[in-house]
């Protein structure tokens, strides 16, 4: 079924596909310049020191964890309220994810509370997710990271140029990863970005990305190079330069997209604060924030009254989704043990509802009659 208001909108245009059919007759495809320019405008965008641009995001979540001397018998503590590729990565790494709770409903990120309870002598590194780009207790959460000797990563793949305090997210912790999925705020298809203020820590990045190789075909191909090395066990987790170009005219148009999401943002909240049974996370953010996806969490009824709610949402041509199952419920991950009350309690009644830049005020306003016609009809 087609929906009349789907859950996201590409912001494309002909400059994408302009920016790919260049850089396809430019005749240099794979890691180059344009992945050059594009690490470059991260530093420069993020006020961050180094950027290594990355196959995806979870491949750049797997290199935070090893640079981050994340090691077999380990323990990273991580949010149970995200994607699979957040606990994924750190088992890559031969560690063991422990599922920390969320605060609630009003804010679906990490507990700092709960965390400080996970910590063991085998915790190795926190691992925080900025939920539709809404930062996590920084501050907090890096207190107990310096208390406890421990590294922080951040997976801030819903967040590019939201803020912290003045800061973007990705350059409080040790280091961070982005996503250019398709559904992201800078879509490419496939394609991630590792960046840091650390330059050990990102020199280790860009060598683990192509092979542990000392130089990579591009410079040899321009004659800085003739040899090689291969210096430690890496991967090939490079980004190509068809996709790098259609990231640079992404961020070039980040801003402003970010803005139209704030509007629709706005007024989702002014009208959905009138539609009784309803709580919006992070209602109270005041920082500057990427809006990747806009949820909301029913105060009553069950898991099944939650889906009949998405179902009747559907009827009527609206596009949902469920962020996220929550992971320690997974097959793979139940035998880790993991209670988390608050978690369970939004991962059964959060829906999440359209939100791109394109979407009108009278989209917005159909989109929220319809919900509450649904929950309170
Ligand atoms: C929170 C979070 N982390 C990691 C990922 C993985 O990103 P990618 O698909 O670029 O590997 C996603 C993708 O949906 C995500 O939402």
């Amino acid at each position: 079924m087609a929906y009349k208001i789907p859950l996201f909108n590409l912001n494309f245009d002909g400059k994408e596909a302009q920016a790919a059919y260049d850089t396809i007759q430019s005749g240099w495809i794979s890691t180059g310049p344009k992945c050059e320019e594009l690490e470059k405008m991260f530093v420069d965008m993020f006020h961050v020191n180094y950027a290594v641009s990355m196959s995806n995001c979870t491949d750049a979540l797997h290199l935070c964890c090893l640079v981050s001397g994340v090691k077999p018998g380990d323990e990273v503590i991580c949010p149970s309220l995200t994607f699979a590729a957040s606990a994924n990565c750190i088992r890559y790494a031969g560690a063991t994810p422990v599922f920390c709770d969320i605060v609630g409903p009003e804010h679906i990120n990490i507990d700092p509370e709960e965390i400080e309870k996970k910590i063991t002598n085998k915790t190795k590194a926190i691992l925080v997710v900025h939920m539709a780009g809404f930062p996590c207790k920084m501050d907090e959460v890096m207190a107990i990271a310096k208390k406890h000797n421990l590294k922080v990563i951040e997976d801030a793949c819903h967040g590019p140029l939201s803020e912290y305090k003045g800061k973007k997210l990705g350059t409080i912790g040790d280091c961070a990863a982005f996503s250019f999925f398709s559904n992201k705020n800078i879509s490419t298809g496939e394609g991630g970005m590792f960046i840091s203020n650390n330059k050990e820590i990102a020199d280790k990045a860009r060598l683990l990305r192509s092979h542990g190789m000392t130089t990579m075909s591009y410079q040899r191909a321009g004659g800085h190079a003739t040899a090689y090395d291969i210096v430690e066990l890496g991967y090939n987790f490079r980004l190509d330069d068809i996709h790098a170009a259609i990231a640079i005219e992404q961020l070039k148009k980040l801003p402003e997209d970010l803005e139209k999401r704030i509007a629709v943002r706005n007024r989702y909240i002014e009208l959905l604060s009138k539609v009784e049974n309803v709580i919006i996370p992070f209602a109270d953010n005041t920082e500057f924030v990427s809006n990747y996806i806009m949820p909301i969490v029913i105060t009553k009824g069950t898991v099944e009254d939650r889906d009949s709610i998405r179902n009747k949402i559907h009827e009527a041509g609206v596009q949902t989704s469920v962020h996220y199952p929550a992971i320690h419920r997974f097959s793979i991950y139940k035998d880790y043990g993991a209670v988390l009350p608050q978690t369970e309690y939004v991962t059964d009644h959060e829906i999440t509802l359209p939100m791109y830049a394109a979407l009108t005020i009278e989209d917005v306003e159909y989109i929220v009659g319809v919900v509450n016609e649904a929950i309170n009809g």
